[in-house]
């Protein structure tokens, strides 16, 4: 079974554009807790490398690309992220690298908690032991 799970948004498009909203418990499957966004990565910079023990997210990047690669100690998976209509579900117990990102990227994260960096595993040996065990 594919780890890459996505969320599709609607769109409330009228002849003046697009709009998406998003909420809790409608078109985000968690309460959202925390919001925060990735720009003007610099060239050829890759982020994350970690997992959350608890935390989920959902990814959306809504303007430019990127490229997820999502690992659950078994399976490893990568997709672009490239359409702001849709957003991938990272459960928690998720190694997550982002690649590749065009330089008008902004990567917008959702999260089901608050900022906590004793929820992070940083570390892929340490991770793939409690992945897998
Ligand atoms: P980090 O999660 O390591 O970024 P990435 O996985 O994209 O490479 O976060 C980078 C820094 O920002 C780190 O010092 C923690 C801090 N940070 C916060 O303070 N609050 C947040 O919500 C996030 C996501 C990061």
């Amino acid at each position: 079974m594919s780890l890459i799970k996505w969320v599709d948004f609607q769109i409330l498009g009228d002849e003046r554009g697009s709009l998406v909203a998003l909420e809790t418990d409608r078109a985000v499957p968690f309460e959202i807790k925390r919001v925060y966004y990735i720009y003007r990565t610099a060239e050829n910079v890759s982020r994350g490398f970690h997992a959350h023990r608890n935390l989920k997210q959902v990814a959306i990047c809504v303007a430019g690309r990127c490229r997820m690669v999502i690992d659950n100690g078994y399976v490893r998976e990568d997709t672009w992220l490239d359409c702001p209509t849709k957003g991938l579900l990272i459960e928690s117990m998720v190694w997550r690298e982002m690649h590749d990102f065009s330089p008008d990227c902004v990567l917008l994260v959702l999260a089901s908690e608050h900022f906590d960096e004793s929820d992070y595993i940083r570390n892929y040996e340490t991770f793939l032991e409690a992945a897998t065990q």
